[in-house]
């Protein structure tokens, strides 16, 4: 009678794990300590705040200091590369070092927004790669319009030795599998459940679901039907609803697999 009681709790009880918010942005000013306080009795019990500009990074590891769920990433995201200096960069890897920090990130390459020049993008991307495999953390990639750079920078500097997350996955599904093959999972978030996502449907389609994490990127990119509105991780069952229709199957398989993906990926039951 309790193992059948245990089971049927187990089931209604949701795991999910967000792997890429900014919850320390101004879009939460309002809210940000009512929201989070509501995360594990609504199921997400896992949450990874990113580094984006330099007080991102700082912010994530205040953030993480609060709430127990919730660890941080420390980097620099391409956008903002023109922050970095000697000086902060031996900071980060300082930042690396606390028991808060579980990634580096997120880092990569953006030739849409091109804030920076591709030659500054790639020189602290290659230093940030390096940073994470001294610290021995995995990465969180942010990689936009910059496809072929990316991966062959990561193919050259990474191969996959510390692994990590490609975040908000664009390119296509075959690139998704090379990065697969490298040692990498890919992050679904929002975009998989717009109607004109062609490219997002078949990457949750043909990517093992075994290399799958969910993401929101919150405040931006909500699932659909509250596009354009802002995001939380409480949204989440929405995306993990849709890979699963994709997918042909149900979404408690997709919750608890991807949930536990995360967890190995940010290597938290080691
Ligand atoms: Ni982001």
């Amino acid at each position: 009678m309790e193992r059948m009681l245990r089971g049927q709790m187990m089931r209604v009880r949701l795991m999910i794990f967000d792997t890429h918010a900014h919850y320390n942005d101004e879009a939460f000013d309002e809210d940000r300590d009512e929201l989070l306080a509501g995360m594990e009795s609504a199921g997400v019990t896992g949450i990874v705040n990113m580094g984006a500009s330099w007080r991102d990074v700082e912010e994530s590891q205040l953030l993480a200091k609060r709430y127990p769920f919730l660890y941080a990433a420390a980097g620099i995201h391409p956008d903002h590369v023109g922050e970095l200096n000697e000086e902060k960069l031996a900071r980060l890897c300082e930042l690396c070092r606390r028991p808060e920090t579980v990634a580096v990130g997120e880092i990569g390459l953006d030739y849409y927004w091109d804030k920076e020049s591709h030659e500054l993008q790639k020189e602290w991307f290659v230093r940030q790669l390096r940073m994470a495999k001294e610290a021995d953390l995995p990465v969180n990639i942010h990689s936009r319009e910059a496809a072929q750079d990316t991966f062959d920078l990561m193919k050259a500097e990474h191969a996959g030795t510390t692994g990590g997350i490609i975040h908000c996955f664009s390119s296509s599904a075959q690139m998704a599998l090379e990065y697969v093959k490298l040692g990498y999972y890919i992050g679904v978030g929002g975009v998989v459940t717009f109607k004109n996502a062609r490219v997002m449907k078949e990457v949750a389609a043909a990517v093992p679901l075994d290399r799958i994490v969910v993401e929101t990127d919150c405040p931006y990119l909500a699932p659909a039907p509250h596009r354009g509105k802002r995001n939380s991780s409480l949204y989440l069952p929405l995306v993990i609803e849709a890979i699963a229709r994709i997918r042909g199957i149900e979404a408690c398989e997709v919750e608890a697999v991807t949930y536990a993906n995360a967890r190995k990926v940010y290597r938290l039951d080691e």
